[in-house]
């Protein structure tokens, strides 16, 4: 058993099973399903690869403890959590089948979402592409790939879609903080075979390739974050433990355009 003292709570990986344990009977989440990769099909680097009994990645939705339950609920944010599982796909890293937000209501542009990981090694993909509802190649014109590691934590900026690859050796844990009106749009990325940024293993770590069903405006760049006082983002301590000291804080996930600039100025080129 691993303890995820990151969580802010008491959860513990079962590092035999891969799944998320909880030694309080307080701590529950409202849902819990596990994808296996004949999910992933059509979303990965290789087509041909059919193997259909290998976990990719289980999902812990609403996270809360009796305690602190009406603190997420008065600021309709929710706290779920992800873990993808060690291993690849030929030789592509394990990843999350990727999606974009829909509008917030009555606006133009989507709810961002704040990940941080727990334990392990995340490359993030985000990508901002002309338009995911359009039939044909989308063009990207903006794909950063942030790098984080363990206590630390990225926001993803409104439009921007994404994905999360486990870049690591062994089982990767993040959670995300989003609003519970965000609604995910995934046939985009379906259409396109999966994000514009295929992410292999290597020998020293891992290396990027261009998903030829894109076409492409920009580079990519690669990104690490940095501490953010104005979004509450501080490396090595919970958001959960944050959060409840202040939640209005994070209202920025609900309403995000007055602190929009902050989720970029917090990403160093690396
Ligand atoms: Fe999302």
């Amino acid at each position: 058993m691993k303890d995820l003292t990151l969580f802010g709570m008491p959860i513990a990986l079962d590092e035999e099973t891969g799944k998320l344990v909880s030694s309080s009977s307080d701590i529950r989440w409202e849902d819990y399903s596990r994808k296996y990769s004949d999910k992933m099909e059509g979303l990965l680097a290789d087509p041909d690869y059919k193997k259909t009994d290998d976990p990719y990645y289980d999902f812990y939705k609403a996270i809360v403890s009796d305690k602190t339950r009406t603190a997420f609920s008065d600021v309709a944010l929710r706290y779920d959590s992800t873990v993808i599982l060690p291993g690849y796909a030929g030789k592509e890293c394990k990843k999350t089948a990727g999606h974009f937000h829909l509008p917030i209501p009555g606006e133009t542009f989507s709810f961002p979402e704040l990940y941080q990981v727990i334990s392990g090694t995340a490359l993030f993909v985000m990508q901002r592409v002309d338009d995911y509802k359009k039939e044909g190649p989308m063009t990207v014109n903006d794909l950063l790939l942030a790098e984080v590691h363990a206590g630390e934590t990225v926001v993803i900026p409104p439009d921007y879609g994404h994905c999360t690859v486990n870049i690591g050796e062994g089982t990767l844990v993040f959670i995300n903080l989003v609003s519970v009106n965000s609604m995910n749009y995934y046939d985009s990325v379906k259409q396109s075979h999966g994000m514009s940024a295929y992410v292999y293993h290597t020998e020293t770590g891992y290396q990027i390739e261009k998903n030829p069903n894109y076409t492409f405006a920009c580079e990519p760049k690669i990104v690490v974050p940095t501490d953010s006082p104005k979004l509450g983002i501080y490396k090595d301590v919970p958001v959960y433990t944050e959060f409840l000291k202040n939640p209005d804080l994070y209202q920025y996930l609900n309403a995000p355009k007055e602190l929009e600039n902050e989720f970029f100025a917090m990403l160093k080129e690396k």
